[in-house]
């Protein structure tokens, strides 16, 4: 089922000087995590924006769980996290997530079970009564995101949910969000961090001057580098180089072992079988493919 789709949405400014989105179609699937990339200035938290009603059309339309974006009760089912969040400073996080929770319309009974829930989840249970003007960076984002699921929504958009934080509170995030997959959720996230998005998202979309270049699964993303990555243990090396050039093998020397271009399955195995008739043991194989932050660089240089 399609959770959230557009069709030709556009968005220009300035009289169609600015031309922040055109022409987007997408279609993300009900609980998948689908993620947005683009330079700065590509139109993504436009797309957002679109989508959530916060700015009309210049053309196009889109729906959310089949509702019309213009349509308020689309947003009924949403969660949000916007980029660059002014959360109010004299607040505390459990009175930010409370106020926030009440304007969603959740019930004080829910939200006396959810905040402490959410709190925990996002690692901040500890701070609940610390004022926000005190918070770190990374706290506020986290917070944010908690905020982004209070009223437990169906979609979740994040608008660089990872920015100001640190390497552990990204897997922290990362960990959180795969959690809601499982339970179901679409998340649809926009990103500038290329390998977390990588390891997360089941669908990226790249974005260019407001224009659609490419759509796809993750892994149409990472393309084969057409070798691999093979290490067997120090005293036979000269074996196997001797199997690479006996197979004719493209091999180079890399860190803790060989790259070697090797056009299949079929050529690794045989190629397994040589070093294995030879009793030479193998420590690693591991086919070498192109990041998406290679991809990325590649169309968008
Ligand atoms: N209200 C507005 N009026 C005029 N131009 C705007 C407006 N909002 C956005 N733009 C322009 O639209 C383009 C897309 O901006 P947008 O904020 O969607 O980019 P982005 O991909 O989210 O970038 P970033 O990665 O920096 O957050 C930019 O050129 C921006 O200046
Ligand atoms: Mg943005």
């Amino acid at each position: 089922m399609t959770a959230i789709e557009s069709i030709g949405l556009t968005k220009h400014y300035s009289r169609g000087k600015i031309k922040a989105l055109t022409d987007f179609n997408v279609s993300v699937e009900k609980g998948s995590i689908f993620s947005l990339l683009g330079p700065n200035g590509a139109g993504k938290t436009t797309l957002f924006r679109l989508l959530l009603g916060i700015a009309l059309p210049t053309k196009g339309e889109g729906t959310i769980l089949g509702k019309n974006i213009i349509d308020p009760e689309a947003r009924k089912n949403v969660g949000y996290l916007s980029e660059d969040h002014r959360l109010p400073g004299y607040l505390n996080g459990e009175q930010f997530l409370y106020y926030y929770g009440k304007m969603s319309g959740v019930s004080n009974y829910d939200l006396s079970q959810k905040i402490p829930v959410l709190l925990k989840k996002v690692k901040l249970d500890d701070r609940k009564s610390l004022k926000l003007k005190k918070y770190s960076k990374g706290m506020l984002q986290r917070l944010g995101t908690a905020q982004a699921l209070i009223n437990d929504p169906e979609i979740i958009f994040l608008d660089e949910p990872t920015d100001g934080i640190d390497p552990i509170g990204r897997i922290e995030i990362r960990e959180i969000l795969l959690d809601l997959k499982k339970d179901g959720k679409t998340i649809f996230i926009n990103s500038h961090l290329l390998s977390e998005v990588e390891r997360i998202s089941d669908e990226i979309a790249i974005l260019k001057q407001g224009v659609l270049i490419k759509k796809g699964k993750t892994s149409d993303f990472l393309e084969s580098t057409g070798r691999y990555h093979i290490s067997v243990e120090q005293e036979k090396i000269n074996s196997l180089i001797e199997i690479f050039k006996r197979r004719n093998i493209d091999h180079e020397i890399m860190e803790n072992g060989f790259s070697a271009a090797i056009s299949g399955t079929k050529e690794l195995n045989d190629l397994i079988d040589d070093i294995r008739k030879e009793r030479i043991d193998i420590e690693n194989v591991e086919h070498l493919k192109n990041s998406l932050e290679d991809y990325f660089i590649k169309v968008l240089k």
